[in-house]
């Protein structure tokens, strides 16, 4: 009998759910589409997203972890005996490869900046710095090469150590700590010279800004985010006690990730708009527009390193949850497995990550569909596989799944919002998302 990992309690559960949620997504990724895509509306947009279909789906695949209490390339068909919809569970491991391999990218990027600000190496005396460095630092392939190796090495050790031993403890005050950095910015943010044009910017929609491809990539952000749609919150769910609260866990997970993403967006554009960057700067935005804000406080560079590190451990607990999901399909939950698996799947993703990064600079050149190799990879993940395998999931648990078992597992009812859920999820998602699929190739 192979033992399935567990929880100790159910706030290991929503500390881990809500670290895998909480990362680049929110501060990396969110300023930069937000900057691409018209700033306000693309706000507006995500916000709709997120609170209408995010949390819905957030609480599906909650509540399918909770029901079928398996690995996900195994769960569906122990939900509905069709062996063939275990299909939804390998998309969700094949998107968590991509995933991964270009999320250690930025995560490669932070740990060469967190070596290069300690050893004073990115200094914040020069008025070009951070543009500048940025490219230098970025440009060169095997200095990135090793930092997304650093990256994922780390996640690997991580994982080897079992859910239990994870960094859930450690989340309880880094989580809180990097709120209070992120506040902190946006304050010194806001009262730079010029910051009114940067706070309009992110604060007000401009509907013409709105387009097609922003609504596609206001989705895609939502599922990013939330961590949808990879089966990765499926497996986390899988893993929990039976007490665990799956209302409340998404409702402050959605909450949290809102909140990470407006304030990284009030940290962000007033200071693009002060320093005379565009928004549209791409990947590298926040990399670049930080350090200028950092240079205008008191002990600035010391604080900037703080912030980096909480910034590192906040993907880290994303990227654990990614290879987390690996090693339980592959090890099918026997924790013996647990290491060799983890190091074929870290050796797997790293090589999956050469191209990405080199995307910024050898293979800068190689353009296509959606502009770089990395662009693509995450194009492929966030607007293609993980709607896809939301979509799957709804059509599972909405027409083949039983209402009185979800009603079972989706727990006390007592605001009575069972049924406009369940509804939601049977009727209106799978509807949005193929809609906003089929406009896309048009
Ligand atoms: N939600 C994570 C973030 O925002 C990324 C992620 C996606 C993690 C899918 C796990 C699964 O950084």
């Amino acid at each position: 009998m192979h033992k399935q990992s567990q929880w100790k309690s159910s706030t290991g559960f929503i500390l881990a759910s809500a670290g895998s949620a909480i990362g680049l997504g929110a501060m990396w990724k969110f300023p930069y589409m937000a900057g691409v895509n018209g700033g306000g509306a693309f706000l507006l947009m995500f916000l709709v997203f997120t609170i209408f279909v995010g949390l819905p789906l957030l609480i599906m695949e909650f509540t399918v972890g909770k029901m079928g209490k398996t690995y996900t390339t195994k769960i569906y068909e122990k939900l509905t005996q069709k062996k063939w919809l275990n299909i939804i569970g390998w998309n969700g491991n094949l998107a968590v490869f991509i995933l991964f391999g270009f999320y250690s990218v930025i995560g490669g990027w932070i740990i060469i900046y967190i070596f290069n600000v300690a050893l004073q190496i990115i200094t914040f005396s020069n008025d070009t710095l951070s543009a500048v460095q940025f490219e230098a630092v970025i440009g060169n392939p095997w200095l990135t090469i090793a930092g997304q190796g650093v990256f994922i090495l780390l996640t690997m050790v991580i994982v080897m150590m079992g859910v239990e031993k994870g960094l859930e403890k450690a989340s309880k005050f880094m989580m809180p700590l990097l709120f209070i950095f992120l506040i902190i910015i946006v304050i010194k943010s806001l009262s730079l010279d010029g910051a009114y044009e940067g706070l309009k910017y992110i604060l007000q929609p401009r509907l013409e800004d709105i387009t097609m491809e922003g609504v596609l990539f206001a989705l895609g952000q939502s599922f990013f985010t939330l961590s949808l749609g990879t089966t990765g919150m499926i497996t986390y769910a899988s893993y929990a006690s039976k007490e665990m609260t799956i209302k409340t866990s998404a409702v402050s997970i959605v909450a949290m990730n809102i909140l990470v993403s407006v304030l990284a967006g009030l940290a962000i554009f007033p200071a693009i708009a002060a320093f005379g960057y565009k928004p549209t700067e791409g990947p590298g935005l926040l990399f670049k527009v930080l350090p200028k804000v950092f240079d205008q406080m008191a002990m600035g560079q010391e604080f900037y390193l703080i912030f980096l590190i909480l910034f590192l451990f906040a993907a880290l607990t994303s990227s654990i949850s990614l290879l987390e999901l690996n090693v339980s399909n592959f090890t099918k939950n026997d924790n013996s497995k647990r290491k060799p698996v983890a190091l074929y799947a870290s050796l797997l993703v790293f090589v999956i990550s050469i191209p990405a990064t080199l995307s910024f600079s050898i293979l800068k050149g190689v353009q296509f569909a959606a502009g770089t190799i990395f662009d693509n990879m995450d194009f492929l993940v966030s607007n293609i596989l993980m709607p896809l395998g939301a979509l799957g999931t709804t059509l599972v648990v909405g027409q083949l799944l039983n209402k009185d078992d979800l009603k079972t597992h989706f727990g006390n009812d007592k605001f009575k919002l069972f049924m406009p859920w369940y509804y939601l999820v049977k009727f209106v998602l799978p509807v949005v998302i193929i809609l906003i699929f089929i406009v896309q190739f048009i």
